[in-house]
């Protein structure tokens, strides 16, 4: 390890205790996120409106444990990370990491707090520039922050392929020579080049063969229990969410609709919507597959331009009523269990999918 590029002085608390610190002030917290974009062209310009593709989104995230952010396609996912990582500018609301608030940050004090978060994205082909060999990619960042002489950066180079299974001889490759499992392990390396506290991850294993996906989640865990590191880890696939995530934060039309831990949710679901996804996981229990209580939804699919009044989800829920309509229900502690549920009828849900 070249002591020249590793950052020493950052705290890895979860390191420190085991991996699995969840005391004191979380790592990173959201508060009431909003990023609207305003189109300058097309239908949105011609409606005049804004489409809310993140409205009021907050979670917290403790050093070195998993946050599973899930929901269908277009619910705000991406546009959450990119506005953490700020590479979208948010409408409104707080991003505190480390107890900072990154709100008012120049671009210049964001470069230093980037070092801290990185993120892996779901196509690695997309996210690595082709014409440079994989060995300058995993550099860039840390000639960027200046990180070393030559020699310290290919040194550290190195430690990082190996750090993701690969071998020193994969650092002179050009991308396409890569398969895809591959690539996605060298996006891991660059994102771990900094030695951040935090990983974004946005469907890091979607693009994958489903055997490779295995293979690179096993890598993601034991990368976390060896350096203490704490994911958000983004996906629509609630088998893997189960399978790594300790805590679940569940995302409908830019808004989270429920959040607590993976054991708690899964067992008992505290939002119609969670309660749906679940529904159409596959059992792995062979006995338990023929089993129905697949719940699927029907009702109008409303969009981020023009969301319905009141809880955002009643135009698809069958347990709602006028009151779903009238108020926007909270996301807070219905069930006096610690998960958090923004659902005005938590109390009455049953559930009989169980996985
Ligand atoms: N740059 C942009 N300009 C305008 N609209 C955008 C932009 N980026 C995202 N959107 C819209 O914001 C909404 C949320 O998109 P986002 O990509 O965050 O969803 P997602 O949950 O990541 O979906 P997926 O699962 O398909 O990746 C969508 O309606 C999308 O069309
Ligand atoms: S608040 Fe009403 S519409 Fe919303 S999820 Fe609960 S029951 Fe359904
Ligand atoms: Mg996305």
């Amino acid at each position: 390890m070249s002591a020249s590029i590793r950052s020493e002085g950052v705290s890895h608390a979860a390191a420190e205790s085991g991996g699995h610190a969840s005391t004191g002030d979380p790592l990173l917290a959201v508060e009431d996120l909003a990023v609207h974009f305003f189109a300058r062209s097309g239908l949105l310009r011609r409606v005049g409106s804004r489409l809310r593709a993140v409205d009021g989104v907050s979670l917290s995230l403790a050093a070195g444990e998993t946050l599973g952010l899930v929901g269908e396609s277009g619910c705000g996912k991406s546009t959450t990370a990119l506005a953490i990582m700020r590479l979208v500018q948010p409408t409104s609301g707080r991003i505190v990491f480390n107890g900072r608030d990154l709100a008012g940050y120049s671009r210049a004090q964001l470069r230093d707090v980037r070092r801290g978060i990185q993120m892996v994205f779901q196509d690695p082909h997309a996210s690595l520039n082709p014409r440079l060999r994989v060995g300058a990619s995993i550099a860039e960042p840390l000639q960027i922050h200046g990180n070393g002489d030559r020699a310290a950066v290919r040194t550290r180079v190195v430690e990082l392929l190996e750090m993701v299974g690969l071998d020193r001889v994969h650092a002179d490759r050009f991308p396409h020579q890569f398969s895809g499992g591959q690539l996605q392990r060298v996006g891991i390396a660059r994102a771990l080049a900094l030695d951040p506290q935090l990983l974004v991850l946005d469907e890091p294993v979607s693009a994958l063969d489903v055997s490779i996906q295995a293979q690179v989640i096993t890598l993601l865990q034991d990368l976390q229990a060896e350096l203490g590191l704490a994911y958000l880890f983004i996906s629509h696939d609630l088998s893997v969410v189960r399978h790594v995530c300790d805590r679940v934060a569940v995302m409908y039309l830019g808004r989270i609709v429920e959040q607590g831990d993976r054991a708690s949710i899964y067992r008992r679901p505290s939002h119609p919507y969670t309660q749906s996804l679940l529904s159409a996981v596959p059992r792995p229990d062979p006995r338990r597959r023929g089993a129905t209580g697949r719940i699927v939804l029907t009702g109008d699919l409303p969009t981020a331009v023009d969301p319905p009044s009141g809880c955002r989800f009643r135009t698809r829920c069958w347990k709602a009523e006028q009151l779903c309509a009238e108020d926007s229900p909270e996301l807070v502690d219905r069930l006096g269990e610690g998960t958090l549920s923004a659902c005005h009828f938590a109390e009455t849900l049953t559930f009989d999918h169980k996985l």
